[in-house]
């Protein structure tokens, strides 16, 4: 038996089981997998602005869901298999940008689903979208690890302004405003906390008489 079959059967008898039974509190267990709103597609709500605009601005916000999902999940790669010296400070500084990226993906998400859109949610699509480059599974060593990030940073960067930007054009503030107070911020300020570990300076100063 297929599987429509299958979920068929089970259906079927999940009804017929339901109609036979005296109590009105049991869960109704039977489903069929039906999606109700396509990918791509627009379910209008009453917000002021064009079919045309929430689709374009939702299109530039779901490849920002699939790059954020993409470095949120960098960063916890990275708090897992960091080495070094400077071990426990980057274990806890990736896990804080974890968790600043995965507020960005709620926000991103639920603005593409605000403007009617269906929004990127699993591990397969994600992979299919970023555009940011895959890293090893093994472990890597600091300055490569932070290499990484940051040129993710500045992929999400260049891309949420430009978006930003497109979007105000059109008139959708409340995206732009989202990229530009939060996608926008909350990357620059990453950025600079990684970048300035890869600057080279010795921990003490040379003294006198000492190579
Ligand atoms: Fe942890």
């Amino acid at each position: 038996m297929n599987s429509q079959a299958t979920a068929g059967a089970r259906t079927a008898r999940g009804a017929k089981a339901a109609a036979n039974s005296p109590l009105q509190a049991g869960p109704i267990l039977q489903w069929q997998a039906r999606e109700i709103q396509p990918f791509g597609t627009i379910a209008p709500l009453p917000l002021g602005l064009d079919e045309s605009v929430c689709r374009a601005s939702a299109e530039a916000l779901n490849q920002l869901v699939a790059d954020t999902m993409t470095l949120r999940d960098m960063y916890k790669k990275h708090h897992w298999q960091v080495v070094g010296p400077t071990f426990y400070q980057l274990h806890l500084l990736f896990d804080k940008h974890y968790q600043e990226q995965a507020a960005l993906v709620d926000e991103l998400a639920e603005r593409v689903q605000m403007l009617g859109a269906v929004s990127l949610a699993m591990a397969h699509d994600v992979a299919e979208t970023t555009r940011i480059p895959r890293p090893p599974r093994g472990r890597e060593d600091v300055p490569t690890q932070i290499g990484r990030l940051l040129q993710a940073h500045e992929m999400i960067l260049e891309f949420a302004r430009q978006s930003a930007h497109e979007a105000a054009e059109r008139g959708d503030d409340g995206t732009n405003d989202l990229l530009a107070s939060d996608v926008i911020r909350t990357n620059e300020q990453q950025v600079w906390f990684l970048a300035e570990h890869l600057v080279a300076q010795p921990l003490l100063p040379a003294l006198p008489g000492h190579a």
